[in-house]
């Protein structure tokens, strides 16, 4: 083939050369400048021309090589931006992926709630030990030597054998009697805490719950003021029209003792299954403080009086929730959980 029209003709077709993609246009290379390629095969012919005619044609190859390396740069450069330009981009005002937020225990929430309205009310929060001695749990709040909540059926004993064994409390009653030992009077606490019995785990009952206790001691103090301190609080915790009612009652510490049942927010008191057809629920334990308990923490029960309340957390927190298996609270499943989120202020 003629030389001349050979390069006139790569020429014309680099001119009109276009290239889609970057993969044609390395197919374009390897089509006119690889080492089989078309330009390439134009300098092994060139060896072979008249003498006189390799000035000219060495001339004219060198060219095109040249335009043709250049062509080939430029679509390769073109079909690069267009690739950078279809690749997926990210939307960098997006909103980001947000982490999903903890919420606070149901157990919490009313704890809270029960010491924030005793707040209102002037009570100061104490605490105590969660392993504390048999005169703090049982001893100093009256209990007499053979009561059944002393034995190992009821109590885990930490300790065992000596005067004053160690135990986990049963009750956060001890709280009341550490307050009474070490508390300039008057006193009007309450007493948030974990307790512990030897019970078998059911949907009523667990080794582990929380209890709240309340202990007012002043000059004066009467059971009047119970009711009202119990009233006061029952309407905080279920609304205004909440009622309350006392039965009489025993605990070793108190005399008199009563339970408290309040009238059943879910029925208003026409009866139904969460209050067993009653119109009635008990949320607490109370009473005057027993003398022999003021005396025992060195309290003069001739000028001092006082009174006393305790309830379990996971009570209130069933009954508020309408929750029928105190299990519930215990076994960290997040679909019960989260619940509970919305109720929690961050
Ligand atoms: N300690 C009692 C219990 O665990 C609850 C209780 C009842 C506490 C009457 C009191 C009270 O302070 O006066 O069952």
């Amino acid at each position: 083939m003629d030389m001349k029209e050979a390069i006139e003709r790569i020429i014309a077709e680099l001119n009109g050369l276009k290239c889609a993609s970057q993969k044609e246009v390395e197919e374009a290379r390897i089509r006119f400048l690889g080492k089989k390629g078309e330009v390439t095969a134009l300098f092994e012919e060139f060896r072979a021309i008249a003498p006189e005619m390799k000035r000219e044609f060495g001339q004219k190859l060198n060219e095109l090589k040249k335009a043709a390396t250049a062509k080939i740069e430029e679509l390769k450069n073109a079909a690069e931006e267009k690739a950078v330009e279809n690749a997926p981009r990210q939307d960098l005002s997006m909103p980001g992926d947000a982490l999903p937020l903890g919420s606070r225990h149901p157990v919490s929430i009313v704890r809270q709630e029960i010491v924030d309205i005793f707040r209102k009310f002037g009570y100061d929060v104490a605490e105590g030990p969660e392993i504390e001695d048999d005169w703090h749990v049982f001893e100093a709040l009256n209990f007499p030597p053979n009561h059944p909540a002393r034995e190992m059926q009821d109590t885990f004993f930490v300790s065992n054998g000596h005067l004053n064994p160690l135990l986990l409390r049963t009750h956060t009653s001890s709280v009341q009697v550490r307050t009474m030992e070490t508390h300039p009077l008057p006193i009007r606490v309450i007493c948030p805490g974990r307790v512990f019995r030897n019970e078998a785990i059911s949907a009523r009952a667990h080794c582990i719950f929380h209890q709240v206790e309340g202990l007012y001691i002043d000059k004066n103090v009467s059971f009047a003021d119970l009711k009202q301190a119990i009233l006061l609080f029952a309407r905080e915790m279920f609304g205004p029209d909440t009622q309350i009612r006392m039965r009489p009652s025993f605990f070793p510490f108190t005399e008199p003792s009563a339970e408290v049942d309040v009238s059943c927010n879910i029925c208003k008191g026409k009866g139904c299954n969460i209050c067993k057809g009653t119109g009635w629920l008990e949320i607490m334990g109370c009473g005057m403080v027993d003398p022999n308990v003021l005396k025992a923490s060195g309290i003069d029960p001739e000028v001092y009086s006082g009174f006393a309340f305790g309830m379990g957390v996971e009570r209130i927190a069933m009954l508020k929730w309408q929750v029928n298996d105190l299990r519930h609270y215990f076994e960290n499943d997040l679909r019960f959980l989260s619940e509970f989120a919305t109720a929690t202020e961050v």
